[in-house]
Protein backbone atom coordinates (compact mmCIF):
# COMPACT_ATOMS: atom_id res chain seq x y z
CA UNK A 1 0.00 0.00 0.00
CA UNK A 2 1.42 3.56 -1.19
CA UNK A 3 -0.08 5.33 1.32
CA UNK A 4 -2.33 3.98 3.89
CA UNK A 5 -5.16 6.59 4.12
CA UNK A 6 -7.40 6.81 7.12
CA UNK A 7 -10.54 8.08 7.73
CA UNK A 8 -11.88 8.07 11.84
CA UNK A 9 -15.80 8.55 12.58
CA UNK A 10 -16.47 9.92 15.74
CA UNK A 11 -19.33 10.85 18.23
CA UNK A 12 -17.56 12.09 21.44
CA UNK A 13 -14.52 12.36 23.26
CA UNK A 14 -12.10 10.73 20.84
CA UNK A 15 -9.46 9.50 23.03
CA UNK A 16 -9.23 6.50 20.61
CA UNK A 17 -9.08 8.94 18.14
CA UNK A 18 -5.84 10.57 19.93
CA UNK A 19 -4.42 7.09 20.37
CA UNK A 20 -4.47 6.72 16.28
CA UNK A 21 -3.19 10.40 15.76
CA UNK A 22 -0.35 9.22 18.22
CA UNK A 23 0.74 5.95 17.00
CA UNK A 24 0.30 7.80 13.09
CA UNK A 25 2.62 10.72 14.22
CA UNK A 26 5.16 8.41 16.13
CA UNK A 27 5.54 6.11 13.21
CA UNK A 28 3.76 2.89 14.30
CA UNK A 29 0.83 3.23 11.88
CA UNK A 30 2.21 3.50 8.75
CA UNK A 31 -0.29 6.32 7.41
CA UNK A 32 -2.12 9.43 7.25
CA UNK A 33 -5.42 10.38 8.83
CA UNK A 34 -6.83 12.36 6.04
CA UNK A 35 -10.28 13.04 7.44
CA UNK A 36 -12.27 12.72 11.01
CA UNK A 37 -15.81 13.40 10.75
CA UNK A 38 -18.67 13.66 13.56
CA UNK A 39 -22.06 13.29 13.66
CA UNK A 40 -22.13 15.30 16.68
CA UNK A 41 -21.40 18.82 15.89
CA UNK A 42 -19.45 19.86 19.16
CA UNK A 43 -17.66 16.57 19.74
CA UNK A 44 -14.30 16.89 21.63
CA UNK A 45 -12.58 14.50 19.49
CA UNK A 46 -12.86 17.41 16.81
CA UNK A 47 -10.44 19.59 18.57
CA UNK A 48 -8.14 16.89 19.10
CA UNK A 49 -8.03 16.51 15.07
CA UNK A 50 -7.89 19.43 14.39
CA UNK A 51 -4.98 20.24 17.30
CA UNK A 52 -2.99 18.08 14.93
CA UNK A 53 -3.91 19.47 11.83
CA UNK A 54 -6.53 17.39 10.37
CA UNK A 55 -8.86 18.21 8.36
CA UNK A 56 -12.52 17.48 10.33
CA UNK A 57 -16.04 17.43 9.54
CA UNK A 58 -19.39 17.21 10.75
CA UNK A 59 -22.15 15.11 9.39
CA UNK A 60 -25.22 15.80 11.59
CA UNK A 61 -27.51 12.82 11.37
CA UNK A 62 -30.79 15.30 13.14
CA UNK A 63 -30.22 17.22 9.71
CA UNK A 64 -31.14 14.59 7.44
CA UNK A 65 -34.86 13.11 7.01
CA UNK A 66 -33.75 9.67 7.83
CA UNK A 67 -31.24 7.26 8.66
CA UNK A 68 -30.34 6.51 4.60
CA UNK A 69 -30.39 9.82 3.85
CA UNK A 70 -27.93 10.59 6.06
CA UNK A 71 -25.83 7.75 5.28
CA UNK A 72 -25.76 8.76 1.58
CA UNK A 73 -24.21 12.01 2.51
CA UNK A 74 -21.98 10.06 4.79
CA UNK A 75 -20.85 7.82 2.54
CA UNK A 76 -20.21 10.38 0.40
CA UNK A 77 -17.93 12.43 2.53
CA UNK A 78 -16.09 9.49 3.37
CA UNK A 79 -15.71 8.51 -0.19
CA UNK A 80 -14.15 11.68 -1.43
CA UNK A 81 -11.07 11.14 0.80
CA UNK A 82 -10.25 8.09 -0.86
CA UNK A 83 -9.71 6.18 2.19
CA UNK A 84 -8.22 2.71 2.44
CA UNK A 85 -9.33 2.58 5.84
CA UNK A 86 -12.30 4.12 7.63
CA UNK A 87 -12.16 3.32 11.75
CA UNK A 88 -14.77 3.40 13.88
CA UNK A 89 -13.51 5.30 16.93
CA UNK A 90 -16.61 5.81 19.15
CA UNK A 91 -18.99 6.68 16.41
CA UNK A 92 -22.53 5.96 17.93
CA UNK A 93 -24.73 5.57 14.71
CA UNK A 94 -25.86 2.11 13.38
CA UNK A 95 -24.87 1.78 10.07
CA UNK A 96 -26.79 0.19 7.49
CA UNK A 97 -25.60 -2.39 4.71
CA UNK A 98 -25.36 0.30 1.85
CA UNK A 99 -22.44 1.90 4.00
CA UNK A 100 -21.31 -1.32 5.68
CA UNK A 101 -20.69 -2.57 1.97
CA UNK A 102 -19.10 0.19 0.75
CA UNK A 103 -16.29 -0.16 3.34
CA UNK A 104 -16.03 -3.80 4.00
CA UNK A 105 -13.46 -5.26 4.71
CA UNK A 106 -11.63 -1.88 5.56
CA UNK A 107 -13.89 -0.66 8.03
CA UNK A 108 -12.66 -1.34 11.87
CA UNK A 109 -14.63 -0.98 15.25
CA UNK A 110 -13.51 -0.87 18.41
CA UNK A 111 -16.46 -2.27 20.86
CA UNK A 112 -16.14 -1.84 24.72
CA UNK A 113 -16.53 -5.83 25.53
CA UNK A 114 -15.33 -9.71 24.87
CA UNK A 115 -17.58 -9.94 21.76
CA UNK A 116 -19.58 -11.81 21.04
CA UNK A 117 -20.47 -10.89 24.29
CA UNK A 118 -22.72 -7.31 25.09
CA UNK A 119 -22.90 -6.25 21.75
CA UNK A 120 -24.75 -2.67 21.44
CA UNK A 121 -24.78 0.22 24.24
CA UNK A 122 -24.17 0.16 27.93
CA UNK A 123 -21.59 -2.58 28.10
CA UNK A 124 -20.02 -1.72 31.17
CA UNK A 125 -23.05 -1.41 33.31
CA UNK A 126 -24.16 -5.05 31.62
CA UNK A 127 -21.42 -6.59 32.40
CA UNK A 128 -21.02 -5.58 35.93
CA UNK A 129 -25.08 -6.92 35.78
CA UNK A 130 -24.25 -10.15 34.69
CA UNK A 131 -21.52 -10.83 37.46
CA UNK A 132 -18.47 -11.11 35.22
CA UNK A 133 -15.01 -11.43 36.26
CA UNK A 134 -13.14 -10.02 33.29
CA UNK A 135 -14.29 -7.49 30.51
CA UNK A 136 -12.56 -5.88 28.21
CA UNK A 137 -12.45 -4.11 24.61
CA UNK A 138 -12.27 -5.97 21.15
CA UNK A 139 -11.72 -4.93 17.70
CA UNK A 140 -13.24 -5.89 14.65
CA UNK A 141 -14.14 -5.92 11.02
CA UNK A 142 -17.31 -4.42 10.46
CA UNK A 143 -20.08 -6.23 8.60
CA UNK A 144 -24.06 -5.97 8.54
CA UNK A 145 -24.69 -7.29 11.76
CA UNK A 146 -24.31 -4.97 14.59
CA UNK A 147 -20.69 -5.62 16.46
CA UNK A 148 -20.57 -9.28 14.81
CA UNK A 149 -17.87 -8.67 12.21
CA UNK A 150 -14.74 -11.10 12.92
CA UNK A 151 -12.92 -9.90 16.05
CA UNK A 152 -9.65 -9.39 15.27
CA UNK A 153 -7.65 -8.50 19.18
CA UNK A 154 -9.28 -8.45 22.23
CA UNK A 155 -7.93 -7.18 25.80
CA UNK A 156 -9.28 -8.60 29.07
CA UNK A 157 -8.92 -6.28 31.99
CA UNK A 158 -10.56 -8.19 35.61
CA UNK A 159 -13.30 -6.77 37.16
CA UNK A 160 -12.52 -5.45 40.91
CA UNK A 161 -15.00 -5.45 43.39
CA UNK A 162 -16.35 -2.81 44.05
CA UNK A 163 -15.93 -1.22 40.96
CA UNK A 164 -18.57 0.59 39.11
CA UNK A 165 -19.75 1.51 35.77
CA UNK A 166 -16.92 4.69 35.47
CA UNK A 167 -14.36 2.89 36.66
CA UNK A 168 -14.64 -0.03 34.97
CA UNK A 169 -14.71 1.86 31.80
CA UNK A 170 -11.99 3.85 32.64
CA UNK A 171 -10.20 0.36 33.36
CA UNK A 172 -10.93 -0.53 29.39
CA UNK A 173 -10.60 2.39 27.59
CA UNK A 174 -7.06 2.46 28.36
CA UNK A 175 -6.59 -0.88 26.92
CA UNK A 176 -8.60 0.22 23.77
CA UNK A 177 -5.52 2.69 23.08
CA UNK A 178 -3.34 -0.26 22.80
CA UNK A 179 -5.23 -2.45 20.68
CA UNK A 180 -6.35 -0.22 18.50
CA UNK A 181 -3.49 1.24 16.64
CA UNK A 182 -2.04 -2.36 16.76
CA UNK A 183 -4.58 -3.36 14.61
CA UNK A 184 -4.59 -0.24 12.08
CA UNK A 185 -0.55 -1.15 12.45
CA UNK A 186 -1.63 -4.31 10.65
CA UNK A 187 -4.32 -3.26 8.10
CA UNK A 188 -2.50 -0.55 7.55
CA UNK A 189 0.91 -2.38 7.12
CA UNK A 190 -1.57 -4.62 4.19
CA UNK A 191 -1.21 -7.54 6.80
CA UNK A 192 -4.84 -7.70 7.96
CA UNK A 193 -7.33 -8.86 5.27
CA UNK A 194 -11.01 -9.93 5.71
CA UNK A 195 -11.96 -13.24 3.77
CA UNK A 196 -14.54 -15.74 3.86
CA UNK A 197 -16.51 -14.10 6.88
CA UNK A 198 -12.55 -13.96 8.98
CA UNK A 199 -10.31 -12.14 9.69
CA UNK A 200 -6.58 -13.35 8.09
CA UNK A 201 -3.33 -12.11 10.10
CA UNK A 202 0.16 -12.83 8.12
CA UNK A 203 -1.87 -14.94 5.36
CA UNK A 204 -3.92 -17.29 8.36
CA UNK A 205 -6.97 -17.25 9.41
CA UNK A 206 -7.79 -16.39 12.91
CA UNK A 207 -9.65 -19.40 14.29
CA UNK A 208 -10.50 -16.98 17.55
CA UNK A 209 -9.04 -13.45 18.22
CA UNK A 210 -5.88 -12.80 19.24
CA UNK A 211 -5.22 -11.60 23.13
CA UNK A 212 -3.32 -8.99 24.20
CA UNK A 213 -1.06 -10.49 26.72
CA UNK A 214 -2.00 -13.71 26.34
CA UNK A 215 0.37 -14.57 23.21
CA UNK A 216 3.70 -16.69 23.71
CA UNK A 217 6.40 -13.80 23.66
CA UNK A 218 8.14 -14.70 20.39
CA UNK A 219 4.27 -14.90 18.63
CA UNK A 220 4.04 -11.21 20.24
CA UNK A 221 7.53 -10.24 18.94
CA UNK A 222 6.80 -11.63 15.32
CA UNK A 223 3.53 -10.01 15.60
CA UNK A 224 4.27 -6.00 16.48
CA UNK A 225 8.13 -5.94 14.36
CA UNK A 226 8.42 -2.85 12.57
C1 LIG B 1 -15.03 3.73 23.65
O1 LIG B 1 -15.11 3.02 24.85
C2 LIG B 1 -15.49 2.86 22.50
O2 LIG B 1 -15.09 1.52 22.63
C3 LIG B 1 -16.98 3.00 22.60
O3 LIG B 1 -17.20 4.34 22.91
C4 LIG B 1 -16.06 4.86 23.63
C5 LIG B 1 -15.56 6.08 22.90
O4 LIG B 1 -14.56 6.72 23.63
N1 LIG B 1 -17.62 2.62 21.39
C6 LIG B 1 -18.83 2.08 21.35
O5 LIG B 1 -19.51 1.89 22.34
C7 LIG B 1 -19.32 1.73 19.96
N2 LIG B 1 -20.55 1.05 20.03
P1 LIG B 1 -13.60 7.78 22.91
O6 LIG B 1 -14.52 8.79 22.19
O7 LIG B 1 -12.90 8.41 24.06
O8 LIG B 1 -12.72 7.06 21.98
Amino acid sequence: MAECRIVVLISGGGTNLQALIDAVASGFIPGRIVAVISNVPHAYGLERAQRAGIPVEVVDHRMYPSRRAFEAVLRERIERHRPDVVALAGFMRILGPETVAAFQGRMLNIHPSLLPKFRGLHTHRRALEAGEVEHGASVHFVTDELDGGPVVLQARVPVRPGDDEQRLAARVLEREHVIYPLVMRWLCQGRLQMRDGRAWLDGEPLEQPLQLDQLPAAQWAALVRH
